[in-house]
């Protein structure tokens, strides 16, 4: 199931981060601010625990998180977004997996995994700013519970019916939060009109 992050906060910066002509910088500092505000209603529903707290008046029920949250960004555009959801969560541990699209198929190539032991019972969060076929996050989600995560989530910046289609199918329980739904894929499969390539346009590797 997907969620769109519909904000007024996060629609506004969406409308900066997807014009052509927004350079690098500013592109790197979209991508940390939107996933901010898109985490913050991902971590809506994370268990908490009661603590009890002295407050200089009178002793307060608080609630604190309660699960081990583990950010997995997907190399390289998910770096991308990683220091935003780490300014959230600053004590979230960090794993990692290694994917690209193969240019001609399409089809995700896996060159790296490394993952905390907290994977298994904690909280998992996949951050990637692009959800397009799907190939890359299935493949994403399918390394986690080889290795033992059991709750995930997925948190991109842009998605589209397709790749929703893709995840629901292999994994109907993972949770989907994105700042936006386009319409389709083009013959290359890129999001349409979606904002280009996440990887090229976050590090300036473009032409
Ligand atoms: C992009 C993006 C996703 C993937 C999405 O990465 O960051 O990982 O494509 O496409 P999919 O849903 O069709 O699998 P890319 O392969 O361009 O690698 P990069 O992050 O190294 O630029
Ligand atoms: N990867 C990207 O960076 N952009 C897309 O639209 C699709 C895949």
């Amino acid at each position: 199931m997907a969620e769109l992050i519909d904000h007024p906060c996060v629609q506004h910066k969406l409308a900066i981060i997807r014009n052509e002509e927004t350079g690098h910088k500013r592109f790197r500092e979209l991508a940390t601010e939107i996933t901010k505000f898109i985490c913050y209603e991902a971590l809506k529903n994370v268990p908490t625990r009661e603590v009890i707290v002295q407050t200089p008046v009178a002793a307060a029920t608080c609630r604190k998180i309660d699960t081990d949250i583990v950010v997995v960004p997907i190399l390289r555009a998910g770096v991308g977004m990683l220091e935003g959801i780490l300014e959230l969560v600053p004590t979230a541990r960090v794993g990692f997996v290694g994917l690209y699209r193969d240019e001609t198929t399409k089809q995700p190539v896996t060159y790296y995994e490394r993952f905390p032991p907290q994977i298994r019972g904690g909280t998992c969060i996949i951050i990637d700013p692009m959800l397009a076929t799907g190939g890359s996050t299935v493949a994403a989600i399918d390394l986690l519970k080889e290795n033992g995560a059991e709750n995930i989530m997925v948190v991109c910046i842009v998605t589209c019916p397709e790749g929703i289609a893709l995840v629901e199918s292999k994994h109907p329980e993972v949770r989907i939060y994105a700042a936006a739904i386009d319409d389709s894929l083009n013959d290359n499969k890129y999001i349409v009109p979606g904002l280009g390539d996440a990887g090229d346009r976050l590090y300036g590797t473009s032409n």
